[in-house]
């Protein structure tokens, strides 16, 4: 994928320096190539010798080392690169890179950089969410600087939060999207996900128990295919997806709102579970229970449906249109009646039923109706099916003219 691609990679120190190996490994597997910067720290958690051997080439640490700047000058490390990598990225790299500091190997390759920047930002939860750090990313982020991570579980440290090291594979994959690579480069994908939660009063909601978790998994293997997506992401406990625009929204109305908004998409994916109904009216204030009264009756209206609206023919129909069927029975019958009425292209039809453990579940069981009948897939874990679903989506996509 990554054909001859050529990565500098600065690995900072930060205990998470250690996946930084497999970043190469897994990196040199899709055809990337690798020189390193280790920074003094970073030279603390891994040894340049390792970090050479798997590169296949030398690491460089020293700003002010003789013979490196004589083999290798900190000017051409970042000219001959076309992609610069901090991976883990710390707090202290983050600050000098927002500050413009320069006052080792890796701060003045970066400075005197003029090729895209990917961090991979990797630290403990409350460093993470101090506000000096979050104005160092947005600032970077604002000079385009693309972030991968940090996901949420334990942490090194001993604590639980926010700011674990990305997955190496999802780096190399944030890698290989910058430099432009993936079956679906040049495409642009919507993808709808989680509940929606419809307002009774304001605190109070109608919503189900959609996790989000393969809605989600699409909009990254689409993202890391090389599609660019936006997400709608009704409320879920996940983080945003890689390489995704990723709006919020609540309720069903706001989610076709933002649905519509990012078109015109040549995919559109419908993985949310839009609540049917909303009640009628929201309540303007927290409704009041009222001792030995009877309780409020809500009046429903029913919902706009987001996959229908957006896949009627018209100019703006995304090219592939792909729907959900949640069933508890006669799954397939089911699901080839509901393509037909929404007009998509596919339809995933799984087997929700309470022994399933679909709903929340890390794997899925999915039949994919298309135009030509039915095809079923064995049970995958959600971020496999999502994977496999991208590549029939590339295949297809890929004789239709554009
Ligand atoms: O009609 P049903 O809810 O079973 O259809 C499921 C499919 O339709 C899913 O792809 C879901 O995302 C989409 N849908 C929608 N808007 C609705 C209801 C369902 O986009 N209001």
């Amino acid at each position: 994928m990554g054909a001859g691609k050529r990565v500098l990679l600065i690995i900072a120190g930060g205990i998470a320096a250690y996946k930084a190996l497999d970043v190469i490994r897994r990196g040199r597997e899709r055809g990337l190539e690798f020189r390193i910067i280790l920074t003094k720290g970073g030279a603390e958690f891994v040894t340049p010798l390792s970090v050479a051997s798997l590169a296949g080439s030398k690491a460089y640490t020293e700003l002010f080392s003789l013979t490196d700047e004589a083999e290798m000058g900190h000017i051409r490390l970042v000219r001959e690169a076309d992609l610069v990598l901090v991976a883990p990225a710390t707090a202290d790299l983050i600050a000098k890179m927002a500050h413009g500091l320069a006052d080792d190997l890796a701060s003045t390759a970066l400075l005197a950089n003029d090729r895209p920047v990917l961090i991979a930002p990797s630290m403990n939860a409350v460093m993470w969410q101090n506000p000096a750090v979050q104005a160092n990313v947005a600032t970077l982020r604002a000079r385009g600087v693309v972030t991968v991570g940090p996901g949420a579980g334990d942490l090194a440290c001993g604590e639980v939060g926010d700011g674990r090291l990305a997955e190496p594979l999802d780096i190399v994959n944030a890698a290989l999207r910058i430099l432009g690579d993936g079956p679906l480069k040049g495409l642009k994908a919507l993808v709808t996900s989680g509940p929606t939660y419809e307002a009774i009063d304001p605190v109070r909601f109608i919503g189900n128990r959609s996790s989000g978790k393969q809605g989600h998994a699409i909009a990254e293997a689409l993202a890391a295919a090389g599609a660019e997506v936006t997400l709608v992401a009704g409320p879920t406990a996940l983080g945003d997806p890689a390489g995704c625009k990723t709006v919020h929204i609540e309720s069903a109305a706001e989610m076709l709102a933002g649905a519509l908004k990012a078109l015109p998409a040549d995919i559109f994916i419908a993985a949310a579970a839009v609540s049917d109904w909303r009640p009628a009216a929201e309540a303007g204030q927290k409704m009041k229970k009222r001792d030995g009264g009877a309780p409020p009756r809500i009046e429903l209206a029913t919902n706009p449906d987001i996959l229908a609206t957006i896949s009627a023919p018209g100019p703006k129909r995304p090219r592939l249109v792909v729907g959900f069927a949640a069933e508890t029975e006669k799954v397939v019958e089911h699901a080839t009646a509901k393509r037909a009425k929404k007009q998509c292209d596919w339809i995933l039809a799984n087997d929700v039923s309470a022994a399933t453990g679909t709903f929340g579940g890390a794997d899925n069981k999915v039949h994919v109706i298309t135009a030509t009948g039915a095809e079923e897939w064995p049970r995958l874990s959600k971020t496999e099916l999502a994977r496999r679903l991208v590549a029939k989506i590339a295949e297809t996509l890929k004789d239709k003219a554009r």
